[in-house]
């Protein structure tokens, strides 16, 4: 059989920007700020950095040893593990896919307020202007009423970016991407924080972030956070990073890009809390008002405070507002390459498709799928409900899962540890293996089952029970079943490279299954 050889990584530096590329997105500029404020400001510092050292670092080490290992997607690399794990990966391709449609959308809306920005098209009500004039939002949540033209041509051209770097393949295109994307998205920031510090009131700001309510850290709720936010924020529990690892040397750093990686993000994600609140200090500050009047929520805090706060500056409101923009633009741009990436490289392990071929059928597919559903009036209802349950059931679930089945199932831990060993400058101890098959399920499974209950008891956001069922369960539900149904139909292909690899693989297969 003719056998393609596995796209590889130019440089380590260029996987360290592809994967930091990846990890800094939308959740580390709108998402961490708000969710910070709303846990227990510098308290919760505590439990995210303790996030961080328990599941965040030590999954990531996990999925880089489990895409090296393999060298292959997601799906694949399961399968080699064990036959019946391969549903997993499908699983977190069908998570991506659904992270894929909407992410495209909010990527789009920051595009189209790059523009914005400069003439401050939302006058005095940018509230308004974001749900009304732009977005045009139905009444109701389900259907499609019809299309919103403000939406839809921005989120084709992020289409067309994202297909184009992907066709061009592993280190022309993702790597060569990053390598200019990060750069500009370091300069772009750091320029946007010093303006914001520079600001009247930005002290008020900090101090509103930093200011540690300690009695928060006892509750639950603002553990799960943590949790939640390093999942989403580290890129862990998609398979990108299997994904990502899989394109690696055999000789490669794992433990010591893996810190890289995390560290960087997380200072990342720092640094956007620093500019955010700064800015929303000088608007509390201007309006005579506290921060927590001026902090919203979410979605609501990049474009709807983003816009007070460029209206409020005396002078060089369009400069910052095309700043911030573009810094969201640039981030979620990397994001969304490796989110596709995962879809991309579990069908062309699949099928035996060209990169060209599965980029056009398959990241059309997916591109085709998200024009339909958010350029449209009822657009932010599904990215809602798709972005609570897609979170909540499938990332973090699927974590979980992959931890009892990898770790107590198999109890392939020690096997991981051994090959991140053989291969890194950082050796990883005792402690990762017990911290992934202790700790982290523990943890995991508290949280999972803290937001079922809640779930089962109250209605998400209110929104009416026929669509939640199915936008949001059954996406989730949805996501499951395909996972399993795509592992139960015979792989011949896999098989056939699986043993082509095991014979040429220049490292000692293990032992055992
Ligand atoms: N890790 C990506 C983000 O933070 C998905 O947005």
């Amino acid at each position: 059989m003719a056998r393609q050889t596995r796209e590889q990584w130019g440089t380590r530096a260029g996987f360290l920007m592809a994967a930091i590329g990846s990890a800094v997105g939308l959740g580390n500029i709108w998402r961490f700020p708000y969710i910070a404020y709303e846990n227990g400001g510098g308290a919760f510092l505590v439990p995210y950095l303790v996030a961080l050292l328990t599941a965040g670092i030590p999954l990531l080490l996990l999925e880089y040893a489990i895409g090296h290992r393999y060298r292959s997607s997601a799906p694949l690399a399961y399968r080699r593990i064990a036959r019946p794990a391969e549903a997993i990966g499908w699983w977190q391709v069908a998570i991506c896919f659904v992270i894929a449609i909407y992410y495209s959308a909010i990527i789009s809306w920051a595009i189209a307020y790059m523009g914005f920005s400069v003439t401050e098209a939302w006058g005095q009500d940018p509230d308004g202007f974001f749900s009304g004039d732009y977005l045009q939002v139905a009444d109701a949540p389900g259907g499609i009423t019809g299309y919103v033209p403000g939406v839809f041509w921005p989120q084709l051209a992020v289409w067309a970016v994202v297909l184009v770097v992907l066709a061009l393949g592993v280190r022309r295109g993702i790597e060569m991407a990053n390598r200019i994307f990060i750069p500009l998205l370091v300069v772009l920031f750091l320029v946007l924080v010093v303006q914001a510090l520079t600001l009247d009131g930005a002290a008020t700001g900090l101090n509103a972030f930093f200011t540690p309510q300690w009695d928060r850290m006892l509750d639950g709720e603002v553990w799960i956070a943590a949790y939640g936010q390093i999942f989403f924020s580290l890129s862990i529990g998609f398979g990108i990073m299997v994904t990502y690892a899989s394109y690696l040397k055999r000789r490669a750093d794992l433990s010591g890009s893996a810190m890289v990686a995390g560290f960087a993000n997380s200072s990342f994600e720092l640094l956007a809390g620093i500019g955010v609140f700064a800015a929303l200090g000088f608007m509390a500050t201007a309006g005579g008002t506290a921060v927590n009047e001026v902090a919203t929520a979410g979605i609501g805090l990049a474009f709807v405070a983003f816009p007070q706060i460029i209206s409020t500056l005396p002078f060089g409101g369009a400069v910052f507002g095309v700043l911030f923009f573009a810094c969201l633009v640039v981030a979620g741009l990397t994001s969304l390459i490796s989110i596709v990436e995962v879809i991309i490289s579990a069908v062309r392990d699949r099928t035996g498709l060209g990169r060209i071929q599965s980029v056009a059928l398959v990241g059309g597919t997916v591109a085709v799928v998200s024009l339909l559903l958010f350029p449209t009036h009822e657009g932010l209802y599904y990215l809602d409900v798709f972005d609570h349950f897609i979170n909540q059931y499938g990332i973090v679930l699927a974590a979980l899962v992959m931890l009892i089945v990898f770790g107590w199932a198999l109890r392939r831990l020690s096997f991981f540890q051994g090959h991140i060993n053989a291969v890194s400058s950082i050796r990883l101890g005792l402690w990762w293996t017990i911290t992934l098959t202790v700790v982290t399920p523990v943890l995991l499974g508290f949280m999972m089952w803290d937001s079922l209950r809640v779930e089962l008891t109250s209605a998400y956001e209110g929104y009416p029970e026929g669509f939640l069922l199915t936008a949001g369960w059954g996406v989730a539900i949805g996501a499951i079943v395909f996972g399993v149904v795509m592992s139960l139909i015979p792989w011949r292909r896999a098989d056939q490279q699986a043993a082509h690899d095991h014979e040429h693989s220049g490292l000692e297969e293990e032992g055992g299954r």
